[in-house]
């Protein structure tokens, strides 16, 4: 269930409220020393001198000093939950919380320097810990980013998450949003009410990124911590702030005072130039993820997949003839490096299909024999250029809503 709040100065007033009794329950802010007014006396007096009123820094005062642009792009702001919209029941604290506790208005609303960048709308998808976001609540939300992406007013959207499960929720929107324009992932990794929360700051980076005429044809990016980052390559590496990274490849740009600079833009398969429609498509087929390792013998599954991603740096002979005959069943199997760093060949782990040879050996004499049933060649395994396993898992589950050809499914990982 989906719903369009505005943001207005009455939320504004109660998320300042509620903030604050959070932060110090009844009492006002402790006063901070001002830079103007220095602790010492004046020369030739023993009177301490008269301290300057310290400056207000809550959401209000924030508020009060910012002229909205009424000019800015509109800028869609869909909250799904996470550490972003999360509280602690000790407030002030970095210990426990509750992920995905505050609506996105609220969140929206304790940010008031957003309205210098945007005209800002939200809207309500799930307020949610990402680990309970489901497959079929990732097509549900690229295929509202796909309606609301029509609009002619709306410059972009950013989609607020939690940060645990936000690289795969990313790169699925990557593969499936068909839109030329920005489509922004973001969190936090510091509860809303905690200690310095990184939320605010790094929303208003995403919703700055979303509404650059910059950020057009980059496809779905992770903004996090200043970092414009490619949700092909986005990994969650840590859980503190800065965590969030790319590896070797994917990140994009910055986000500096003056707002986001790029250096870099993906060219492999995304957005407009995606074949992934998901018109028709509600579930996603299911795929397995399983690791190789020395002495291992390869999985099994009771759950009936279509495909299996396997995380190796090489496989066992025993773990080979398990997903050789897995393949025989018609299962895609589909290996990727684990680092999710090496760039294969992409040619299948079997290699291409030998040439047929010519048996030669036979003496011209012998007896014919009754020939030997033809055996069914194995189909080829696939191999995930570059990517992650859990990506290859999400990049395989899309494929096989189009065909489970694993040539034709080699091509795409080849592409995407
Ligand atoms: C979550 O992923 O929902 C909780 C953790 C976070 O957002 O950092």
């Amino acid at each position: 269930m989906t719903h369009v709040i505005r943001v207005g100065r009455p939320t504004v007033a109660l998320l300042a409220f509620v903030i604050g009794a959070c932060a110090r329950p009844g009492t006002s802010p402790a006063p901070v020393p001002s830079p103007a007014a220095p602790a010492t006396a004046a020369p030739g007096s023993t009177a301490p001198a008269p301290s300057a009123p310290a400056p207000e820094t809550g959401v209000a005062a924030r508020q009060a000093a910012v002229v909205p642009n009424p000019n800015a792009p509109k800028v869609l702001v869909i909250a799904t939950g996470g550490t972003i919209a999360g509280v602690q029941n000790a407030p002030g604290t970095l210990g426990g919380y509750r992920a995905g506790t505050l609506t996105a208005e609220q969140i929206t609303a304790s940010v008031p320097e957003l309205a210098r960048y945007a005209r800002v709308e939200t809207e309500q998808f799930s307020n949610v810990a990402s680990t309970l976001v489901t497959p079929e609540m990732w097509v549900k939300l690229a295929k509202r980013i796909n309606v609301v992406l029509q609009r002619g007013d709306l410059a972009g959207v950013v989609v607020t998450h939690g940060t645990d499960r936000m690289e795969e929720t990313a790169f699925f929107l990557y593969l499936t949003v068909r839109s030329n324009k920005p489509v922004v992932v973001v969190g936090a990794q510091r509860p809303a009410t905690g200690i310095s929360p990184d939320g605010p700051i790094n929303l208003l980076s995403a919703v700055r990124t979303a509404a650059s005429p910059k950020a057009v044809h980059k496809g779905v990016m992770v903004v996090m911590d200043d970092r414009i980052l490619s949700a092909r390559e986005s990994r969650k590496l840590y859980q503190r702030t800065g965590g969030f990274d790319t590896g070797d490849m994917g990140m994009l740009g910055v986000v500096a005072s003056q707002g986001p600079e790029f250096f870099f833009a993906p060219v492999r398969r995304f957005g407009e130039r995606s074949e992934f429609d998901l018109e028709r498509v509600d579930t996603l087929p299911k795929v397995e993820l399983t690791m190789s390792y020395p002495g291992g013998t390869g999985q099994t599954f009771t759950t009936n997949p279509k495909g299996v991603v396997v995380a190796t740096t090489g496989m066992t002979a025993a773990e080979n003839a398990t997903y050789r005959a897995l393949r025989q069943t018609g299962v895609v199997v589909v290996t990727s490096f684990t680092s999710g760093e090496n760039v294969n060949g992409g040619g299948g782990s079997d290699g291409p299909p030998a040439p047929a040879r010519v048996d030669t050996t036979a003496p011209r004499d012998s007896v014919a024999r009754p020939a030997a049933p033809p055996v069914p060649p194995v189909p080829p395994a696939v191999v995930a250029q570059h990517l992650t396993a859990a990506k290859a898992r999400i990049l395989l589950m899309v494929a096989l809503t189009k065909t489970k050809n694993p040539r034709e499914i080699q091509r795409i990982f080849n592409e995407y």
